[in-house]
């Protein structure tokens, strides 16, 4: 595997592989990668030749008050895990190198309605943030297919809706979330938890679990499940930002006749913030 630094170098790496037929895959990850990162890597495996990564922790979706400096760096730990997990180029550019004209003036790319509510709600700027620098990544490495996880549902849901929006001609994958074998969602946030939090964390998955549970029972009163799960949220000792039920492809609000819903959640505990989400298919009737 291969680590380039500048977008000339992996542009021309590109042109070569291209030049010899070979169906390109895209990861874009920020790094400190976890074994949900390398399941993504793997899958592209399957569904690619050439498997490209990124690692860039991208300061343009970070707010002001959020991790962005301490957003933890472990280049060479993710070189191994990537070439273990068969990737055969990583993407790894500097600020300066995604940025040359700086931050304040970079041209950005607001993707309407699904950035809106959820964590855009949160995080403002955030999705514009992630649109801008995925926009950028597609252009540079003009990959056949890029995955990406639906741990970050609504990401994913903006992903797909630039791609559509801006007639990018690259197929989007999302991929199942993976979790420790308690139910917690890995994540590089995760690192930030100390130990009783942690013990605390897979709750979330657990409330998302029972709202989808009551869900396939036939309960269809979603405010009112909304509010028993923050409710569940803060008895188990988090400080609920949302939970929220929507309609899977849109993410509009839900209604009761839609059958694919999603539950997502977020939640602090101290300073950290954890998401998570679970796809419910409901019967017909
Ligand atoms: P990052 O948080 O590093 O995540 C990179 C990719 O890994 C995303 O597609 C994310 O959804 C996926 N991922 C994270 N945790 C996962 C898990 N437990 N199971 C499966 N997939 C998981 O998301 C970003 O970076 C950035 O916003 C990025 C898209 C790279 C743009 O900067």
């Amino acid at each position: 595997m291969i680590t380039l630094k500048t977008v000339r170098e992996l542009r021309a790496a590109i042109a070569r592989t291209r030049g010899e037929g070979k169906r390109i895959a895209l990861v874009p990850t920020m790094g400190n990668l976890h074994a949900g990162h390398i399941a993504l890597v793997e899958k592209a495996r399957q569904r690619a030749d050439f498997v490209v990564a990124s690692i860039f922790v991208n300061p343009l979706q970070f707010g002001p008050a959020e991790d962005l400096d301490k957003y933890p760096r472990t280049l060479a730990a993710d070189q191994e895990k990537l070439l273990e997990g068969g990737c055969n180029l990583l993407f790894a550019p500097s600020v300066e190198e995604m940025y040359p004209g700086g931050i304040q003036g970079q041209t950005r790319i607001a993707v309407s309605g699904v950035s809106e509510g959820l964590c855009g709600a949160t995080r403002p700027g955030h999705f514009e943030g992630v649109a801008t620098v995925v926009a950028k990544l597609f252009n540079i490495a003009q990959p056949d297919i890029a995955l990406f996880g639906e741990k970050d549902f609504q990401q994913l849901a903006v992903i797909r809706t630039l791609v559509r929006d801006l007639n990018m001609p690259i197929q989007i994958f999302g991929e199942p979330t993976v979790r420790a074998a308690d139910g917690l969602a890995l994540s590089s946030r995760n690192g930030y938890l100390n130990d009783e939090q942690r013990s605390v964390a897979p709750a979330l998955y657990r409330i998302l679990c029972d709202t989808s549970a009551a869900l396939q029972a036939g309960e269809r009163d979603f405010a009112r499940l909304c509010a028993r799960g923050l409710e569940a949220l803060q008895q188990a000792g988090f400080r609920p930002d949302y939970l929220e039920i929507r309609e899977a492809a849109s993410l509009r609000t839900a209604s009761p006749e839609d059958r694919r819903l999603v539950v997502l959640g977020a939640a602090y505990l101290g300073n950290t913030r954890l998401i998570d989400n679970l796809s419910v298919e409901l019967a017909g009737d």
